[in-house]
């Protein structure tokens, strides 16, 4: 096992906070995690690619960064694949594999920040689509036991950015290898979102294939959210909030435009946190390096010189302002260290 002391963790966040872990060890196979077991050591931080997370201190203990490679189709028939890849890709590069070869199912969930490992975790989702809708299984290692378990779709738990490994799991395994179950042919495509037909309709894209939708996704990002290589951000900072109609009828006496989704649960309402912060005039601000963007306000961002306490302070104000004016609890969507 390879210990790396005192190491900068600027590059690992993408909030590019500057913060340092007493110890980094990278992990590039099932070994090095039961090197890691047999040391006994403690406390650990599993590190994917850093673009969930909000630093605000120095990291005491170690800090396991999951650099576990690999693609490949383990089974397949006709009309179906199933691809195994390991936890320490790069998300984005994985989708780009599976458009070149031609295998539907995660176009909608392009250019997503982050490993492949953290996909689960968060059940990450975009544009209609969550990865749960093909997620098939994943392969971790208990880090107490050493015990290698394989968890199904249905005993992840998946919810809203929400999974079993984000609880009841927390920080107790470590995720080696994910299998998706991805479609051959027959691509079902989903571009109901209001933003991705707009943009198919611009270029003219009538009958849209894999490509043009993941095409769209990626314009649509580009052009919404900050490039985390120019500003420093961790994507949405919190999660859309879920509540009662009731409340939502109380809220829209005074706001009759106040925007909304429906979700599966009969008398629930979803709401988009970043209107609710642009209604709280949060959009745009700016003060010691750190601030909300402009053109998304649910993105809490890091220009330059800022603190991981200064941006959880802001999230607190945020979170207050928002409650006193909407009577509407938000929570973060990012985890904070
Ligand atoms: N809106 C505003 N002001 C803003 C931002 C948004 O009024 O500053 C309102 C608009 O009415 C807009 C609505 O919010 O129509 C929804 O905005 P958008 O379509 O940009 O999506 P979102 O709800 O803000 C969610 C996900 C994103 C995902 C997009 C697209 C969460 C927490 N975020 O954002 O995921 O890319 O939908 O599907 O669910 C992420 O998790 O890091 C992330 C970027």
């Amino acid at each position: 096992m390879k210990t790396e002391n005192n190491v900068a963790l600027k590059r690992f966040n993408s909030f590019g906070l500057s913060y340092t872990a007493q110890h980094l060890v990278k992990i590039y196979s099932e070994n090095d995690i039961y090197d890691v077991i047999e040391d006994n050591i403690e406390p650990v931080y599993i590190l994917g690619g850093g673009s969930n997370i909000l630093l605000t201190k120095d990291i005491s203990g170690y800090v396991l960064k999951n650099e576990i490679k690999g693609i490949s189709v383990i089974e397949e028939d006709e009309y179906c694949a199933l691809v195994e890849v390991g936890a320490g890709e790069s998300w984005h590069q994985f989708v780009l594999w599976t458009l070149s070869h031609q295998l539907g199912g995660l176009e909608n969930l392009s250019l997503i920040p982050g490993t492949v490992g953290a996909a689960p975790i968060q059940n990450i989702g975009a544009y209609g689509v969550e990865q749960k809708s093909t997620f098939h299984s994943l392969h971790c290692i208990d880090l107490k036991t050493g015990e290698r378990k394989t968890y199904f779709k249905q005993a992840c738990q998946f919810g809203y950015r929400d999974s079993i490994f984000k609880n009841e799991l927390k920080g107790q395994v470590f995720i080696t290898k994910v299998q998706y179950l991805l479609q051959k042919k027959n691509h079902k495509l989903s571009y109901e979102y209001g933003d991705i037909h707009a943009v198919l309709s611009e270029k003219k894209i009538e009958h849209p294939g894999i490509t043009d939708i993941s095409d769209a996704v990626i314009t649509i990002r580009q052009k919404k959210l900050p490039d985390p290589k120019n500003i420093g951000n961790a994507g949405s900072f919190f999660k859309n909030p879920v509540i009662d109609v009731s409340l939502f009828e109380k809220i829209k006496e005074h706001h009759p435009n106040l925007p909304f989704y429906h979700t599966d649960t009969e008398g629930k309402i979803k709401i988009p946190a970043g209107w609710l912060i642009e209604q709280a005039g949060f959009k745009g601000m700016e003060r010691n390096g750190i601030g909300v963007h402009k053109n998304q306000a649910l993105v809490l961002v890091h220009y330059e010189g800022g603190s991981g306490e200064a941006l959880l302070e802001l999230a607190h104000e945020i979170q207050q302002k928002v409650f006193s004016i909407f009577g509407i609890q938000i929570e973060p969507e990012v985890n904070i260290w």
